[in-house]
């Protein structure tokens, strides 16, 4: 059993698969879908001797041309794509062929742009394996690697043939990875969904344990939501930026510390927290909105402050400065993801910087 999701985009819609039998019918949807197409498997190390990437090898064939990628952010670079360039080159890949990016959403965004730029585009599948990947980067088809001036820079909008997602895959993931999926599914109920907010309220606990009916329907909702949210905005003009809730403030401080320290869960996690605090004091949203969600992200253990983390004082300017440099940032004005309460986020263009300022020094920072 599987539940089935259409992301409905013009001119290039595909199906998500979800379930637990997915990867032990991975040779069924690649005949439905590519026939006898060659496959090739991009995969992140760490699955190396895993049980999922011997049952993929089962199924697909022996012939399935397997290259490996070391796991962590630093194989967003230009030299781990031109490597991955010279690895199809080699291995003889072309246009006819079928790319499986397996593995978190490192190997889905660098897989995910190797596919879009390979020969001009070849097809390639989605299977993610880490719970953010399952929820977020696996759909939606942002693909990217890192420059040196910023993460996520250099990349294309290319649109997967398919999604296979095996709730099985979790079983290795360790707790710190499942926290920092849980923030980011945390954000869909706040965005726009408060009923699947206070479902996770009561059944939270349960997906960051792996209880798999919990979690698949966690992960349905998800994806479900964000395939609505691409659909009526591919590339990002508009409604799409919601899923950016907590990131300005988070990405300021993952800059900042620069990438260690904490993790991306973490950061975007004290982001929602100053998002809505930011939108009780501009009198936006209810003071009770903010302590019920204050409340969850306690019970689950995400953090709700971050100057501890740093180690040292951070300035509210530098956060500012760092907030400027998001790409989602036109022409130096701040744009912040605010909420009219629980499942009611917007858009809010030309943050006033003074009152930003004034703010972030009462919430913390010097
Ligand atoms: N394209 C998008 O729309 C989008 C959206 C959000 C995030 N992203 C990108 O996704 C990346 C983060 O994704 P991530 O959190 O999946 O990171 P990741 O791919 O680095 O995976 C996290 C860690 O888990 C390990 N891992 C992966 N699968 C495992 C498994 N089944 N069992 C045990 N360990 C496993 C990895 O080796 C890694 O150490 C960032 O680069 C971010 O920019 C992209
Ligand atoms: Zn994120």
């Amino acid at each position: 059993m599987s539940k089935v999701i259409k992301v409905n985009i013009k001119n290039n819609p595909y199906k998500i698969f979800i379930g637990t039998e997915i990867l032990n019918n991975i040779d069924k949807f690649h005949r439905e879908y590519f026939n006898d197409r060659s496959k090739i498997v991009i995969y992140d190390k760490i699955l190396n001797n895993s049980v999922y990437l011997k049952q993929i090898i089962k199924k697909l064939g022996k012939n399935t041309n397997l290259i490996p990628i070391n796991s962590g952010e630093k194989s967003k670079s230009k030299k781990s794509l031109y490597d991955l360039y010279n690895n199809l080159f080699s291995n003889n890949v072309d246009r006819s062929s079928v790319i499986y990016a397996f593995g978190g959403g490192v190997i889905g965004d660098l897989s995910g742009f190797a596919a879009a730029t390979y020969m001009r585009g070849i097809d390639y599948v989605q299977v993610p394996t880490t719970l953010l990947s399952q929820i977020d980067s696996s759909v939606g088809g942002k693909t990217a690697i890192n420059s040196s001036f910023g993460k996520n820079l250099i990349g294309a909008f290319y649109q997967p043939k398919l999604v296979l997602i095996d709730l099985n895959t979790l079983d290795s993931l360790p707790k710190s990875q499942m926290i920092v999926g849980y923030a980011e599914m945390i954000k869909y109920g706040l965005i726009n969904n408060k009923k699947f907010f206070e479902w996770l309220e009561i059944n939270g606990k349960n997906v960051i344990s792996k209880n798999k009916k919990s979690l698949e329907k966690a992960i349905y909702i998800c994806c479900k939501s964000k395939a609505d949210i691409v659909k009526k905005d591919e590339k990002e003009n508009g409604q799409r930026a919601l899923l950016n809730l907590g990131h300005t403030f988070g990405h300021a401080f993952e800059r900042l510390a620069n990438f260690k320290k904490f993790s991306h869960g973490e950061a975007i996690s004290v982001g929602i927290i100053l998002a809505f605090k930011f939108s009780c004091e501009s009198k936006l949203c209810k003071k009770d909105d903010l302590s019920r969600v204050y409340n969850h992200f306690n019970e689950i253990k995400l953090p709700c402050e971050i100057g501890h983390l740093f180690k040292k004082n951070i300035k509210a300017v530098d956060i500012i400065s760092s907030m400027k440099l998001d790409k989602k940032t036109i022409n130096s004005a701040i744009k912040l993801i605010l909420v009219k309460g629980i499942g009611k986020a917007f858009i809010a263009d030309k943050i006033n910087e003074k009152k930003l300022s004034l703010f972030l020094k009462n919430n913390g920072f010097f």
